[in-house]
């Protein structure tokens, strides 16, 4: 999609789509003012609009926020580090053969273990949190509705497991509190109040929803440039320690998350266009990423870009609480797989699906063959 939104952003960069109604921006300077200015452009929209930190305003989302804030320092999050290169070992250590799905094998259960780790699930349940993980990414067999039901089905359920298993937890936490972010959020108070279970529950279920697709996305992506420029695994393996930097490239370069909506709050300008009180608003991220006039040669991907101010975790107060977890998680799995692997290559015949969403990059499956170090 980079290639339409290159042409959008330089065609129309600001226009009013009147199928979807609302105004698309395309520019860096312009999406930028869009995520920063919270009073003028509002998260509050849709089905979660105030009860999750994502679609609050001020002053509802510091007070959502700090409950959590200090568990996602990049300090606090160091402290997992072992632990997610353990997971991603045993990932690996099972795809031996030479073959894996990096999306089913690798980047889904990853994300997924840790942070039901986080939130306090036992180790023993990993298999469990692994299938509600594959029962959440999965799609309809085929364009039946059978199929789709089906799917959607098996989604309705994991997710009622997920509550049920969430709400005995918080039970066994509330009796006799340990160090995660279960015991934390129970203990949390906002004006004086605890949390409703209704509330606990929810704020467990952002945790995982926010950060598990997208992370298992930002991890596909790296492997699919991997595939698509093989220089770029030699020269990783010959320097790990540009892993990192590799990292923010994919983010800017192939962002899990292409776009994020708000609402206008009063009558505005967004460049030459007259946007109204209530008008909805998308900031095309995944446009502004490569927009010339903040980045030198936009449509490269530079391995050691800098500056690489992309926007992929967002920007303001809605910065993505969980960018130093999922650069983390980045960092260390495709570290593993480039360190325990030699040449990954895509299958030849790989038709790779794309997620079918336009705010979202990333592929259904990413089969590769693994050659043997
Ligand atoms: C917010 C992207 C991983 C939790 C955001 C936003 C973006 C984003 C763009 C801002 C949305 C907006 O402004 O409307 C990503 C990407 C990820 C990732 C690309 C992985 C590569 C995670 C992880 C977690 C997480 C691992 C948690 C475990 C959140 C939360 C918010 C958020 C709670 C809302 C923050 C707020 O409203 O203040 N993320 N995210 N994300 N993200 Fe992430």
């Amino acid at each position: 999609p980079f290639g339409i939104l290159s042409r959008l952003r330089e065609e129309t960069p600001v226009r009013y789509d009147k199928v979807r109604n609302c105004w698309d921006v395309f520019g860096y300077d312009n999406v930028h003012r869009v995520l920063k200015d919270y009073a003028l452009f509002s998260s509050v929209r849709g089905a979660s609009a105030g009860t999750s930190m994502l679609y609050t305003d001020p002053p509802k989302h510091a007070q959502l926020r700090d409950l959590v804030n200090k568990a996602f320092t990049p300090r606090e999050i160091q402290a997992f580090a072992p632990r997610i290169e353990a997971i991603a070992g045993d990932l690996l250590e099972r795809a031996r053969g030479g073959a894996m799905d990096i999306v089913h094998d690798f980047a889904t259960p990853l994300p997924v273990i840790i942070i039901a780790e986080m939130l306090g699930a036992p180790q023993e349940d990993r298999e469990r949190f692994k299938h509600w993980s594959d029962v959440l990414v999965e799609s309809a067999a085929d364009d039946s509705d059978e199929a789709f039901r089906a799917v959607l089905e098996r989604r309705q359920l994991a997710i009622a497991e997920l509550t049920d298993y969430f709400a005995a937890l918080l039970e066994e936490r509330a009796k006799q509190p340990r160090e995660d972010l279960i015991s934390l959020l129970l203990a949390a108070e906002i004006d004086g109040e605890r949390l409703t279970p209704r509330e606990l529950i929810s704020f467990c279920i952002l945790l995982l929803a926010a950060g598990n697709e997208t992370t298992t996305n930002l991890i596909t992506n790296g492997v699919r440039l991997l595939t698509e420029r093989p220089e770029l695994q030699r020269e990783l393996r010959r320097q790990p320690e540009a892993v990192p930097d590799f990292v923010e490239e994919t983010l800017r370069y192939y962002p899990p998350i292409v776009a994020v909506g708000r609402v206008a709050k009063e009558d505005t300008a967004i460049g030459d266009a007259a946007v109204k009180a209530g008008d909805q608003i998308i900031a095309w991220v995944g446009a502004a990423n490569r927009d010339p006039a903040k980045f030198d040669d936009p449509e490269s991907f530079v391995l050691g870009r800098k500056p690489n101010a992309h926007m992929s975790f967002g920007f303001g107060i809605h910065f993505c609480l969980g960018a130093p977890l999922a650069r983390l998680e980045a960092k260390l799995a495709l570290g593993a797989l480039l360190a325990r692997t030699g040449e990954i290559r895509a299958l030849p015949d790989a038709e790779l699906t794309p997620i079918p969403s336009s705010f979202v990059f990333g592929v259904k499956s990413h089969p590769v063959t693994l050659e043997a170090r």
